[in-house]
């Protein structure tokens, strides 16, 4: 099969469009010809710190169709659409096979288009979890949402208008028409504007991306408001791990997320794009042999939502 390969050796990226051997299931594992996978944050920054995949195939977010079963799996056959997010079970998604465990998969459903269906899992996910789980978001609360324009951010916008919240998304000038029509309620151009400074609060900040002061951040929360840090620059992250419980004496609390992909929070949130509450935003599609290209886009850091490779 081709497949996008690690290879240290490689110029410039240090990946390599080649052929290997077309993966084996064993008793418990499904066999998948992939149609799309989307890429995240979490493939090029492995990459970058060397934290190569057992396979040394990235990509975590396949959507394709079962081409055979293991003895063991009862829940799928081949010929069955599905979607899924192998990070923890060592990626191998830019590929046009790739083996996951029946728990990483769940069923697509038929009117959704592969390359839709391959852009939720990873990005919506940990929107879901941050807003949710980490935010406690409620009905009538106010959330900022800093970096509404990328993969997560896109679901995060839609998916705090879902649970109720009045929604401030902060992205540069190129995404403000996207992130107004994604429901966000106000939108801050954060070249133009420091929202730090403008006098507004909130019940919950999700930082994405950018990398702002957490003592500022905590300014502007309001009374037992919750900022909970997804991700963004290296120092936003490591401050946040390390003091987030130093600083979340009192009312105000500093949370760090750490997604864990999980396929009933999957299914909640194929079930709202069935339901036309949610939609994927995909920035661009490319091809399988493209994909080195598309990894370093993504990992430019102004995708306009998710970048996805159509690989069948
Ligand atoms: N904690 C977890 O479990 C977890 C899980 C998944 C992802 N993450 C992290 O979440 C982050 C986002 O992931 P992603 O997949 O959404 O990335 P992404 O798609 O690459 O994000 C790109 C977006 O970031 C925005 N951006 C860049 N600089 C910004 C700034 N200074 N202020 C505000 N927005 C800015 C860009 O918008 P503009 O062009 O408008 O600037 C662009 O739309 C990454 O750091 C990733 O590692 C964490």
């Amino acid at each position: 099969m081709k497949a996008l390969v690690y290879n240290k050796k490689a110029l410039p990226g240090k990946l390599t469009f080649c052929e290997i051997e077309k993966p084996i299931p064993n008793e418990n594992e499904v066999l998948i010809k992939v149609q799309a996978v989307s890429l995240n944050a979490a493939d090029y920054r492995s990459l970058r710190m060397g934290l190569i995949p057992k396979k040394k195939i990235f990509g975590a977010d396949i959507a394709g169709r079962v081409e055979s079963v293991g003895k063991n799996i009862l829940k799928f056959k081949p010929g069955d659409e599905v979607i899924g997010d192998l990070a923890d079970y060592g990626f191998g998604g830019l590929a046009e096979y790739a083996l996951a465990p029946e728990k990483a998969l769940i069923f697509k459903p038929v009117d959704l288009s592969f390359e839709d269906a391959s852009a939720l899992p990873m990005a919506a996910v940990t929107a879901l979890q941050a807003l949710r789980n980490k935010g406690c978001i409620q009905k009538g609360h106010q959330v900022l949402i800093i970096g509404s324009g990328g993969g997560v951010g896109t679901f995060a916008v839609q998916l705090a208008k879902f649970f109720g919240a009045t929604v401030t998304a902060i992205c540069s000038s190129d995404n403000i028409g996207l992130s107004q029509s994604l429901g966000a309620d106000h939108v801050i151009d954060y070249t133009k504007e420091n929202f730090l400074k403008n006098g507004k609060s909130y019940d919950l900040i999700v930082a994405v991306n950018g990398n702002y002061p957490l003592s500022a951040c905590k300014r502007i929360l309001n009374p037992k408001g919750i900022y909970v840090m997804v991700g963004g620059g290296f120092p936003q992250i490591f401050k946040s791990l390390l003091f987030g419980w130093l600083m979340s004496f009192g009312a105000k609390k500093i949370r760090s997320l750490a997604a864990k992909s999980n396929v009933e929070d999957l299914e909640f949130i194929v079930s709202l794009v069935n339901d036309k509450k949610i939609r994927p935003v995909i920035d661009k599609c490319f091809s399988l042999d493209k994909s080195a290209e598309a990894m370093k886009y993504l990992s430019e850091g102004h995708a306009k939502g998710k970048v996805v490779i159509t690989v069948q």
